[in-house]
């Protein structure tokens, strides 16, 4: 069941590069992302996302990740991997246990039986990691213009421990996951994309 997913800090290119490499698949791929990627989720989406007025409590924010994602997995991404489709998915899991977990101080084990409920057990066999500095990577997303939606107007240090987190975990199953440098043109990271997802599906 070809499932792969593409994670990073804000700003890293993520959202572009699921596309181009989506693109490769042609009509088999279902290109989808979290939060929003069904009609429920982006209602979901729209909750987590607006500004608040008073702080978002870190469990509700991680069971609304999860409730987004719970559906995501029922709605599409099952039957679009049982109809034997390439599911390319912008931000799964492995974005609650980064953000959730590693940056707001959320159990990680706690996320991890919540993920397993949510998800019931459906993991990727291929984890593309954008990386790039931090400050590089907010200064792109700041330079798209609009406002700064509620996690990107997190501190830096938030975001560090985002991408601290996201490295900690690659290190913990380098089997599924790519560390790709993010830095550069769009065509440039497209190629080492391309290159480190060689051969998938497997
Ligand atoms: P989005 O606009 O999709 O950001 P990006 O283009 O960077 O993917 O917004 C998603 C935001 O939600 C992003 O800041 C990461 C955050 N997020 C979590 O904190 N936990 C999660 O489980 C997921 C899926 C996203």
């Amino acid at each position: 069941m070809p499932f792969c997913t593409f994670e990073g800090i804000e700003g890293s290119g993520k959202s572009t590069q699921a596309l181009r490499f989506a693109a490769l698949f042609g009509e088999r791929a279902l290109l989808t992302r979290e939060p929003g990627g069904t009609d429920l989720g982006r209602g979901v989406r729209e909750v987590l996302l607006a500004p608040r007025a008073h702080p978002v409590a870190p469990v509700a924010e991680s069971l609304l990740f999860f409730a987004d994602r719970a559906q995501h997995v029922g709605e599409l991404l099952r039957p679009a991997l049982a109809a034997g489709r390439v599911v390319i998915c912008d931000r799964y899991v492995d974005s609650s246990l980064a953000y959730q977990g590693y940056a707001r101080g959320l159990d990680l084990d706690a996320l991890h039986h919540i993920a397993a409920f949510a998800t019931g057990g459906l993991r990727p066999d291929l984890t593309l990691l954008l990386d790039m500095p931090v400050a590089e990577g907010l200064a792109r997303a700041r330079s798209r213009g609009g406002s700064p939606d509620r996690l990107e107007a997190e501190e830096i240090a938030f975001h560090e421990r985002v991408r601290a987190g996201y490295h900690a975990l690659a290190a913990q199953d380098p089997g599924r996951w790519r560390i790709v440098d993010a830095r550069g043109g769009v065509d440039e990271v497209a190629e080492r994309v391309r290159a480190a997802a060689a051969g998938w599906p497997w």
